[in-house]
């Protein structure tokens, strides 16, 4: 009887699947402690499960999933996974939101900025060429940063920046409302954005809209000596406009932490310029602990027959 008692249990209790190449027990163990009550499986030869919890899956992965009730993206970006063409149409797709992420974007974008306000690379030239060359005083808010892309990301970082005494203007697809920040949305305010940035970075989701966004033409429309920082997808740079850029030190230093094809390939031109600093797309990681906790949370939401926040908009791309 209690065998009997106990497969039942097993049969109609929820199923997750953790399906990613890291930390895939971590998500596992972290998931249990957060339900329970559901059966977590990992892998991709698991049952048909009520919700995923994915990244980079494999690409047959809907054909065995075939009821799912909704699925979740370990990631902020969901670019790879609408590009997967089984996805199921009406299958809510729910991203990351935040998760400790914003804090990691704000350290990566204070570190850039406070290089490049205090003229470091510049000093470094210095000590290499042996002269003694200080710099007239610079203050903070004579230092002009645009944040492309104000969501749960880049609207941290355009806050702290501007929190920091920078003088931050943001940039996103509707009109947006920041303390301390000045925002311009929509692609006619973008130019009068680029125009007056010392620095500019990118926390834009990869779509049709973004795809290509930083090109020759709105490079050229940077001071000159400017910085560059891509933390959101390499796809919204174009990587020769990109490097003309820099050669004609239009922008003076790159940060590059994402890439079109990613691990970059070897001999790409980035790895050796000696002005672009590079990062294997860690601005900011998903740490499972604190995201488990979001997911788990949804999941008894979507249970009840909530709404979530986080799902995509299929039609925006993000
Ligand atoms: P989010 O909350 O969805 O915010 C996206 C922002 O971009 C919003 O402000 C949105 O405008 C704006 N935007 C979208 N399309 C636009 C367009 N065509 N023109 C102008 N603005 C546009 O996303 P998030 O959580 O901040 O994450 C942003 C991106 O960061 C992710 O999509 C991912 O690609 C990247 N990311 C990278 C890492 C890394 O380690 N490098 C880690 C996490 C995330 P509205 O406010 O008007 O909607
Ligand atoms: C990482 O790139 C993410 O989208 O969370």
């Amino acid at each position: 009887m209690a065998v009997v008692f106990i497969r039942l249990a097993l049969q109609f209790a929820m199923k997750i699947l953790v399906c990613t190449a890291k930390e895939q027990e971590g998500w596992r163990a972290a998931l249990a402690d957060q339900l329970p009550e559901a059966n977590i499986y990992v892998g991709h030869d698991a049952p048909s499960c009520d919700y995923a919890v994915v990244w980079k899956p494999p690409d047959n992965i809907f054909d065995s999933q075939r009821s799912l009730k909704a699925l979740f993206s370990l990631g902020a970006g969901v670019n790879r996974l609408l590009a997967y063409p089984s996805l199921p149409q009406d299958l809510p797709l729910v991203r990351m939101e935040d998760c400790g992420m914003a804090a990691q974007m704000v350290e990566y974008a204070l570190y850039v900025a406070l290089r490049h306000y205090r003229r470091m690379p510049f000093y470094e030239q210095a000590q290499l060429n042996g002269h003694w060359s200080p710099q007239p005083l610079r203050l903070r808010s004579e230092f002009h940063i645009s944040v492309l892309g104000l969501g749960v990301l880049g609207g941290s970082v355009a806050r702290a920046l501007a929190d920091f005494g920078f003088t931050v203007s943001g940039w996103s697809r509707s009109p947006k409302s920041l303390p301390g920040v000045r925002c311009g949305h929509g692609i006619s305010e973008l130019e009068a954005i680029l125009s007056g940035s010392h620095a500019v970075f990118l926390l834009l989701p990869l779509t049709s809209e973004t795809a290509g966004l930083i090109n020759r033409r709105r490079l050229e429309q940077l001071p000159i000596g400017s910085v560059v920082a891509n933390l959101s997808r390499g796809e919204v740079v174009d990587d020769g406009a990109l490097l003309s850029a820099l050669d004609g030190w239009r922008v003076a230093e790159a940060h590059l932490d994402v890439f079109e094809h990613e691990p970059l390939a070897p001999g790409h031109p980035y790895w050796t310029h000696p002005r672009v600093s590079l990062t294997p797309h860690i601005a900011a990681l998903t740490p499972y602990q604190v995201a488990a906790g979001q997911v788990a949370e949804k999941i008894r939401r979507l249970q009840a027959g909530d709404k979530v926040s986080g799902v995509v908009d299929r039609a925006r791309g993000y």
